[in-house]
């Protein structure tokens, strides 16, 4: 196949990319999207800031027009993110114990209500676990809320949109350490206890290759039974075409792992500004890391 995400779906699998709507009227950009993606996650545009700038007040606008354009281009939508303790907005941010849990519920109603049916995988809940001391909560005016804020997420999540898969997401979690071990544990409480969960995402913000034991990571959870996806991919540093060919080889080897999302499209489209950490160089070139991704889904 001569597309990322045609050679992808020949392997069973999505290949997307996080866009900024505002961009979708670029010709050059938009090219490149329509061509090579089967899913499209909102960079911005579905966060608690963007979708409910002021409290009960909710402006879709922004990702619809991500939606709509998915729809017509025939690609599926991730939707990233319910619950964050980034980008809340002011007035969010400004609230405490109850009044903040039953907004936290109103909004994942809303917006996941509002997206019913349209949405492949939720991020329901983002990046809830320290970095350090690692494997311990992160402190947040959510998880201050009580430590049942993420499970109360997930089954507000459920009931508000039942075919989505519901997914918690994080970053540092590539290999075996103790942030990804305590989400694992925390998953595996999950299901003993019938927590509605169904995948778990790896952002995958890299430099040069991953961790070694990085699919015996993937491979861990997705033997607990739920689906593992990569979410959220960009790689830096001279080593970057390989490490892209050995994270793709990783989830091609793992059969619950069903699709990789990379963070942008071009270089210059990065958040890691200066980095050049994506497949397409800012002038909408692919780059070898472009190559040895689809030879790896090629086969190669
Ligand atoms: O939209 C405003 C614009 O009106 C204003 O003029 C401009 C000036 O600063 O800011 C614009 O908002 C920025 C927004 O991106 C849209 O470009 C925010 O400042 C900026 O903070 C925001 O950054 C996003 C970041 O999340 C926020 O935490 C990045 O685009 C986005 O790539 C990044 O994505 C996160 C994932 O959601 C979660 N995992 C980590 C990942 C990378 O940080």
């Amino acid at each position: 196949a001569t597309t990322l995400g045609s050679a992808a779906a020949e392997r069973g699998r999505y290949f997307g990319a996080a866009v900024a709507g505002h961009k979708l009227n670029e010709g050059a950009y938009t090219t490149i999207v329509n061509r090579e993606f089967t899913s499209l996650t909102a960079e911005n545009e579905m966060k608690w800031d963007a979708t409910e700038p002021s409290r009960g007040s909710f402006n879709f606008s922004a990702g619809d027009r991500i939606v709509n354009h998915a729809r017509q281009q025939g690609m599926s939508v991730r939707g990233h993110a319910l619950v964050w303790h980034a980008q809340q907005p002011g007035w969010a941010q400004g609230l405490e114990g109850s009044t903040l849990r039953s907004a936290m519920v109103n909004h994942i109603n809303q917006v996941a209500g509002h997206y019913r049916g349209q949405i492949h995988s939720w991020d329901v809940v983002n990046e809830a676990f320290a970095d350090w001391p690692a494997g311990q909560r992160r402190d947040s005016n959510l998880q201050r809320t009580g430590n049942d804020w993420i499970e109360v997420a997930f089954r507000t999540a459920r009931a508000a949109d039942p075919s989505a898969k519901l997914c918690y997401n994080d970053y540092n979690t590539d290999g075996i350490n103790d942030k990804s071990t305590a989400i694992y544990t925390m998953v595996r409480d999950f299901i003993a206890r019938g927590v509605p969960i169904d995948c778990v995402g790896f952002q995958s913000h890299l430099t040069n290759s991953p961790p070694a034991d990085y699919q015996a990571n993937l491979q861990r959870f997705a033997d607990l039974g739920v689906e593992v996806q990569i979410t959220e991919l960009d790689i830096a540093g001279a080593d970057q075409a390989n490490a892209y060919a050995t994270v793709t080889r990783a989830c091609l080897a793992v059969s619950r792992c069903t699709g990789i999302t990379v963070w942008g499209v071009r270089d210059s489209d990065s958040w890691r500004t200066g980095e050049n950490p994506l497949l397409f160089d800012g002038a909408g070139n692919k780059k070898p890391a472009y190559t040895a991704v689809l030879d790896t889904l090629n086969g190669g």
